[in-house]
């Protein structure tokens, strides 16, 4: 494994939820981390709390200009590029006959394209490090909700580049893994105007007992698993699931021999 206090880590969409525990990870680690997103207040928020190894940059990763600026903010940070986490992402819900084209087209862009996109402009960082790039991608490739096709998609899309850019990149020196969460509670559903913070807090803890382990997980679960594949060196094009068991498809209509 690799240091952690040595490095330089970009994590989109770190100022909230999942990103804002992966940047905190890395800054209790003693790393450098940039994380961005489009909310000033959020990211300037989190900066404030984690202290000066961690910079705020407004960017929405769906503007090339915003991307390219981020980057550059994220390599003078630090000095250098280690880890790209491209963890942004939005939500859409809606059966397949209400789903309308521009909230389609842009959460391919948020959830997809601009990770593909920001992959190439890391890459010359990421290639002089040995360094690695994480997708967060999503337990609805794993167990399948009406109403979300969208955000399904876009992360199983997430799952095939990331085992064709550990192909592909493998050569640079760069790894590329996924990260596949369960239930966390977060305020994904909020921004996407599904739910209120409360009823996301129910939903979510509602579904406890369809975990092997009976219960959500939080940011700081998935950021462990994040690092893990960031800083182990041999191990590339790998999905893995952290989600408490949700993904098994848990059936508790058990029938028990008492022989
Ligand atoms: N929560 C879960 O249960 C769960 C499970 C599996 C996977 N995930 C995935 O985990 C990742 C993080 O989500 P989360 O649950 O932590 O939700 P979250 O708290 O809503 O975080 C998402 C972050 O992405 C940022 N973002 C969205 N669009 C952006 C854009 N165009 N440019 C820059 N930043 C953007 C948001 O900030 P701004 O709105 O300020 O830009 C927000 O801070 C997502 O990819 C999500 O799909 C979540």
């Amino acid at each position: 494994m690799k240091p952690i206090d040595n490095l330089s880590v970009l994590v989109t969409g770190g100022g909230s939820g999942i990103g804002e525990g992966i940047a905190q990870l890395y800054i209790e680690g003693g790393a450098k981390v940039t994380i961005c997103g489009r909310r000033q207040k959020k990211i300037d928020a989190v900066a404030t709390r984690l202290g000066k190894r961690c910079l705020a940059v407004q960017a929405d990763i769906t503007n090339e200009k915003d991307r390219r600026e981020a980057v550059e903010a994220a390599v003078k940070h630090g000095g250098k590029l280690d880890v790209l986490i491209s963890n942004a992402g939005n939500m859409v819900r809606g059966e397949i006959d209400t789903l309308k084209e521009d909230p389609l087209v842009d959460i391919f862009k948020t959830n997809v394209i601009a990770g593909m996109l920001l992959t190439g402009l890391c890459k010359p960082h990421l290639a002089k490090q040995g360094g690695a790039i994480i997708f967060i991608g999503s337990i609805h490739t794993r167990r399948a909700f009406p109403g979300a096709s969208a955000y399904a998609a876009t992360k199983g899309a997430l799952e095939t580049l990331t085992r064709v850019l550990a192909a592909e990149l493998g050569e640079h020196n760069i790894r590329v893994n996924c990260v596949v969460p369960g239930a966390i509670l977060t305020e994904i559903y909020e921004r996407a105007g599904l739910l209120s913070a409360a009823e996301s807090a129910e939903r979510l803890h509602s579904m406890a007992s369809s975990h092997a382990l009976g219960r959500i997980g939080t940011n700081t679960e998935v950021a462990e698993a994040v690092d893990y594949l960031a800083r182990s060196e041999w191990t590339t094009g790998a999905i893995l699931d952290v989600d408490g068991g949700l993904g098994l498809g848990l059936t508790r209509d058990t029938v028990t021999s008492t022989d």
